[in-house]
C-alpha cells in the first residue's frame, strides 16, 4: 500500500479510456490523502461518453483536451501563443534498425497525459491493459536497461502520438490485481492492475517504431533521441531574460497569493479537498528561472495547479450531468437503472446535455488552464528561453483572469453587504456561488 505521504501530491486524471492506463496527475491535495482516493475519484469516467452529435468533436464531461483538431485549432487562432506539435502514427514503423550511439531503444507508453521532465517528483501510473503491465513487469525484472520507457502523449481524435516524448524511469512497481472479484451478475473477474512508480529524467524525441509483429498484448519500441539538457548559454543571460525571470515569480505569487486569501475566489475555482491544501503550493524565487533543471519544478507545480482546476470543473459539470441524467430517467416508464445510459434519454435530454459539455468544455479552454496541450508544447521545446516564455505567458494570462475576477467579487460583496446593512442582515454568503 502506498503511504500517505506518497499519495500527497498524486490523483487521478480519469481521463483516458478505460482499456488504458490511468496517469496520475498530481493535483493539490491535502496532506492526509485517502488512499481511495483512486477509486472514488475514477468511478466517473465511464458515466459519460460522447455522443453522436457531437462525437466527431467528442466533448465530454471528462473536459479532456489531448486532442489533435484542438491543438491544430490553437495554432491556427493563437499562433504567437502555441506552437505546433508535432504526431506520428503508431503504424509507421521503421524498416531497418537504426544503428547509432545517439539512439535509444526503449519501449514506447502512448497515454492522455503529459509528464514534465526533472521536476524530482514521482508520478503513479496504473497499468490495466495487459500490454502495459507486461511492459511494467520487464522494466522491473530488468529487461530495459535502467528500468527506462518513453511516455508519450496520445490525440484521443487520431490516435496519433506526440513525436517528443518524456524519458520516465520505473522505480517500484506494486501488483494490486483483483482476481476473482464478482461483478453482477455473476461473471468471475480478473483485474491484472500494476501500480507504477515512475520518475520523470528526461525528454526525447521519438525518430521511428520498430517494425516487428505487434500482438495485441505487445508494447511498442522506439528509437528515441534524448536531449540532453544543455547548459544555459551566456545569452540568455541579459536584461532581458532577467527581466521575464522577475515578471513570471511576481505573477506567480500573486496567483499564490490571491488562491490562498480569497476564499471566495477558491471557492469557486478549487474542489473542495484543495481549498485548505492551496497553502501548500511551494513559493519560488527567480534563480529558478535561470535554472534549467530546476525551471521544470516550476512548470510541474503550474501542471498541478491546472490538473487541480480540471477536476474542480469536472466535478462540477459531472454532478449537473447527473443530477439532469437521473431526472429525466425517473420521467420515464418502468424502473430507474443507475447509472443512467445517455442513450437511454430522450434524444432533447441528450442534446441537451451535449450543449451542456461542449459549453463547458469550451468555457475550460478558454480559461487557458488546460494541463496537457500547452505543456506538450513546453517539452517539445529546445531552446530553454522559449520555455520560459510560454509559462511565462500562461501564468501571466491566470494572474490577469484571477484579478478581473477578484474585483468583481469585490465590488459584487460590497454591493451586497450594502443592501444587507440595509435590511439589517448580516449573513452572507447567498451571492458567493454567483461568479462561474
Ligand atoms: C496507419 O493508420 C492510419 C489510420 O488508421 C492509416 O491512414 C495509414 O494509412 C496507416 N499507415 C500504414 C503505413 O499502415
Ligand atoms: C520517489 O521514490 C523514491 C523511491 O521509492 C524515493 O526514494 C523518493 O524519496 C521519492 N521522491 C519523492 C519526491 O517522493
Ligand atoms: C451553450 O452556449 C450557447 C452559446 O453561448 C448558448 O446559447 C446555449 O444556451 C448554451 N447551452 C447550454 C445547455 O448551456
Ligand atoms: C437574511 O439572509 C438570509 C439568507 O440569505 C435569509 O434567509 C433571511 O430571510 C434574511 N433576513 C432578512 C431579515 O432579510
Amino acid at each position: 500500500m502506498p503511504t500517505p505521504q506518497l499519495l500527497k501530491f498524486i490523483i487521478i486524471i480519469c481521463s483516458i479510456t478505460s482499456s488504458e492506463a490511468f496517469a496520475a496527475s498530481r493535483c493539490i491535495l491535502p496532506t492526509l490523502a485517502r488512499p481511495f482516493a483512486f477509486n472514488s475519484q475514477c468511478k466517473s469516467r465511464t458515466s459519460s461518453g460522447s455522443t453522436s452529435l457531437y462525437s466527431d468533436r467528442s466533448h465530454s464531461s471528462e473536459l479532456d483536451s489531448a486532442y489533435e483538431w484542438l491543438a491544430e485549432s490553437r495554432v491556427q487562432n493563437d499562433p504567437s501563443i502555441h506552437g505546433k506539435i508535432k504526431w506520428f502514427h503508431p503504424n509507421n514503423t521503421a524498416d531497418s534498425k537504426i544503428d547509432d550511439i545517439e539512439f535509444k531503444r526503449i519501449p514506447l507508453y502512448p497515454l492522455g497525459a503529459v509528464h514534465v521532465p526533472h521536476s524530482g517528483e514521482n508520478h503513479t501510473i496504473i497499468n490495466i491493459e495487459p500490454k502495459n503491465v507486461k511492459m511494467a513487469m520487464d522494466l522491473m525484472n530488468g529487461i530495459w536497461e535502467n528500468s527506462l520507457f518513453c511516455a508519450s502523449l496520445r490525440a484521443r481524435d487520431t490516435n496519433r502520438v506526440a513525436s517528443v516524448g518524456t524519458i520516465m524511469q520505473l522505480l517500484d512497481t506494486d501488483d494490486r490485481s483483483i482476481v476473482g472479484a464478482k461483478t453482477w451478475p455473476g461473471d468471475e473477474l480478473t483485474l491484472n492492475r500494476v501500480v507504477a512508480k515512475c520518475r520523470a529524467v528526461g525528454v526525447a524525441e521519438i525518430l521511428s517504431i520498430e517494425k516487428c509483429d505487434y500482438g495485441e498484448d505487445d508494447y511498442l519500441i522506439a528509437y528515441v533521441r534524448i536531449y540532453n539538457g544543455e547548459a544555459t548559454t551566456q545569452n540568455e543571460r541579459s536584461n532581458e531574460f532577467d527581466s521575464i525571470a522577475l515578471q513570471i515569480i511576481d505573477d506567480y505569487q500573486k496567483v499564490r497569493s490571491i488562491y490562498i486569501n480569497s476564499q471566495s475566489l477558491a471557492s469557486n475555482e478549487l474542489p473542495k479537498f484543495a481549498r485548505n491544501a492551496v497553502q501548500t503550493l511551494p513559493t519560488f524565487d527567480n534563480t529558478i528561472v535561470h535554472n534549467e533543471m530546476k525551471f521544470w519544478m516550476l512548470v510541474e507545480t503550474w501542471q498541478m495547479l491546472c490538473n487541480t482546476i480540471r477536476q474542480s470543473r469536472r466535478s462540477r459539470l459531472q454532478a449537473i450531468v447527473n443530477e439532469l441524467s437521473v431526472a429525466a430517467a425517473m420521467q420515464a416508464k418502468g424502473p430507474l437503472e443507475l447509472p443512467v445510459k445517455r442513450k437511454s434519454l430522450p434524444l432533447d435530454v441528450q442534446k441537451q446535455l451535449d450543449d451542456l459539455e461542449q459549453n463547458a468544455s469550451r468555457d475550460y479552454l478558454e480559461l487557458g488552464m488546460e494541463p496537457v496541450l500547452d505543456f506538450q508544447e513546453i517539452i517539445s521545446m529546445k531552446r530553454h528561453i522559449d520555455r520560459v516564455m510560454k509559462l511565462a505567458s500562461m501564468i501571466q494570462r491566470e494572474r490577469l483572469r484571477l484579478e478581473a475576477k477578484e474585483s468583481l467579487i469585490q465590488a459584487f460583496s460590497e454591493m451586497e453587504l450594502g443592501e444587507e446593512l440595509v435590511s439589517g442582515n448580516y449573513s452572507r454568503g447567498s451571492g458567493k456561488n454567483a461568479f462561474d
